[in-house]
């Protein structure tokens, strides 16, 4: 039936019709829960449950929910960075589509286009109660923010925690070490601090700036155990969307009384690792004690690790994308080789959602969407056209098909962003252009573009090594498939009246502020100028 199924889909148009098939599925008749926890830049490696030889032990509450429910080992974000990553999710759109090609910075004055309709926004026409807790990186400037985009209530920060303006961007544990002086002592200026230039931000109120990283997680651990025993108390079905700090660039793993880590040490990015599985852990143990069996919790990634970083990057398995390595650069985060986007993800759905399964459907972030609205019984808009797909046969009934085809946008390796410059179908991934992010150490590769494209063998070659023969029929027969389908979509998206636009501008006074006299309220600007900002929230 699958088969015939998806034949029947692959003579159709690629816009918005996939959605309306009707699938087996048998709706629950109440309405489910659901947790995405969305982690920061991890890597498919990451995840001790995807190493058969389990040496790793620091993600023991990830690898409870893959033997209590199910591990998808071909599981893609929908981009290799951040912002579009995070547009995809909530939209199921490709960002050609959405407008989000490229992160969005803290002074940018939008986000995603106010044109697109996320998924909160679509749930809470049917009920939902919709919390966020986390990185939002769509634009917080006024109506760009959480609140105004579909959550009834956000916790975080508005963008990843290296964007502090007290510290350099991109730097990697906070710039003092943790004193274990008081609190008073800790944060004299130009003394030893803990803090960094973040705000947290409630609702649309900034509640501390600078933010101690430290205490972070607990912060996002109780809002969570709150939320979920509120919603439960209310009887109200909830989403609830956690995107975590970890394991994103400043690391703070926990402090403990004996020692502080060095920024040399190799512990820190495990202790990280270990810090988000708890609260992964508390996660999951407050959906248990509430409504175990009417929740479904989806665990992935935006996308691969940070290389650059070195030692507080993580890892990618298998996928080390050699060809590109061999010419110099990095392979994960930013680039469109498997470790760029291949991430980790376990679903778990208690008594639904079979245990101890594992599928190697090619499945995307964006099919979350499409996905968790089908089991709340609910459609998407009929005057937009979507890229992600209804997987619930996937999660609910072990059925293995996926994608038959997805499109990888470029995310600043190379080229022009958010260009489909990588497709895969099966087991074969063709590649149009290749380019490399910095790798640790400081190397780049050179952006090539291949006519006729390279074509990786996945499943003889997951390290994406050696490119298959032109010329032989295998290469041919993909190679006309993939051609065809990639046209079709480009011409698709071309000609799609649904596409949306995002607004790049910047201007100093968007950027988050609470006191014109915190060191973090003035901040050099690229011009080295001191420039001063008028408070935004009280
Ligand atoms: C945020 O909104 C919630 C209602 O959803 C409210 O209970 C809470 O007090 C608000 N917090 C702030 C800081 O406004
Ligand atoms: C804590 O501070 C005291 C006094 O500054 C110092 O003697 C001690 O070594 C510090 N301990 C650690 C673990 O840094
Ligand atoms: C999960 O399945 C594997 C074999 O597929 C088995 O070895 C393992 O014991 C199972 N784990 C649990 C918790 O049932």
């Amino acid at each position: 039936m699958a088969g015939a199924f998806t034949s029947f889909l692959s003579g159709m148009l690629l816009c918005g019709l996939l959605l309306h098939a009707v699938f087996k599925v048998d709706k629950p008749s109440k309405k489910p829960n659901f947790i995405i926890i969305l982690a920061d830049d991890i890597g498919w490696g990451d995840l001790d449950a995807n190493h058969p030889e389990g040496k790793a032990n620091n993600t023991p509450y990830l690898n409870m929910m893959a033997d209590q429910g199910l591990r998808l080992t071909d599981f893609h974000s929908p981009a290799s960075t951040c912002s579009p990553s995070r547009a995809a999710i909530l939209t199921g759109r490709y960002g050609l589509r959405n407008g989000v090609t490229h992160n969005f910075a803290v002074d940018s004055v939008a986000g995603l286009p106010l044109s697109e309709v996320t998924l909160p926004q679509l749930l809470q026409k049917v009920g939902y109660y919709t919390a966020m807790i986390g990185k939002w990186h769509l634009g917080h400037n006024g109506q760009y923010s959480p609140t105004n985009r579909g959550f009834d209530y956000y916790l975080g920060i508005p963008y990843s925690n290296d964007m502090g303006c007290t510290d350099i961007p991109g730097y990697n544990l906070p710039q003092c070490l943790p004193c274990n002086g008081s609190e008073t002592q800790r944060n004299v200026q130009g003394g030893c601090y803990s803090k960094v230039g973040l705000p947290l931000i409630e609702n649309s109120s900034i509640m501390e700036q600078p933010l101690d990283l430290w205490t972070l997680t607990e912060k996002y651990k109780s809002a969570a155990v709150r939320i979920i025993h509120n919603a439960r108390e209310r009887g109200q079905p909830y989403l609830l969307y956690i995107a975590l700090a970890h394991m994103h660039v400043p690391l703070a793993p926990p402090r403990t009384p004996s020692a502080a880590y060095h920024p040399d040490d190799i512990r820190v990015y495990s202790a990280s690792l270990r810090d988000m599985d708890s609260l992964v852990g508390a996660v999951k143990s407050a959906s248990d004690d509430t409504d175990k069996d009417n929740t479904l919790i989806w665990f992935t990634g935006d996308n691969g690790p940070w290389e650059e970083k070195c030692q507080y990057a993580g890892h990618v398995g298998p996928f080390i994308g050699k060809w590109q390595t061999n010419r110099g650069g990095g392979s994960a985060k930013r680039t469109t080789w498997e470790g760029g986007h291949r991430v980790p993800t376990v679903v778990y759905w208690p008594g639904r959602i079979p245990a101890n399964t594992t599928s190697s459907a090619l499945l995307s972030g964006m099919d979350i969407f499409p996905t968790l609205l089908s089991l709340a019984g609910m459609t998407p808009l009929s005057d937009r056209c979507y890229d992600g797909i209804d997987a619930t046969n996937v999660l609910l009934y072990a059925e293995q098909t996926g994608h038959e085809f997805l499109f990888h946008p470029n995310s600043g390796a190379a080229g022009k962003f958010g260009d489909l410059q990588t497709v895969r179908t099966g087991r074969h991934k063709a590649f149009y252009i290749t380019g490399a992010a910095e790798a640790c150490g400081g190397a780049t590769g050179r952006q090539q573009l291949h006519d006729p494209p390279l074509i990786f063998d996945l499943e003889r070659d997951e390290a994406e090594e050696t490119p298959l023969k032109v010329g032989t029929p295998e290469y041919q027969a993909v190679v006309e498939r993939i051609s065809r389908r990639r046209e079709e979509l480009l011409w698709d998206i071309a000609t799609d009246k649904s596409v949306s636009a995002a607004d790049y501008s910047t201007d100093g006074s968007a950027a988050p502020c609470c006191d014109p006299r915190q060191a973090v309220c003035r901040c050099p600007t690229r011009l080295g100028k001191i420039r001063s900002i008028k408070p935004q929230n009280s």
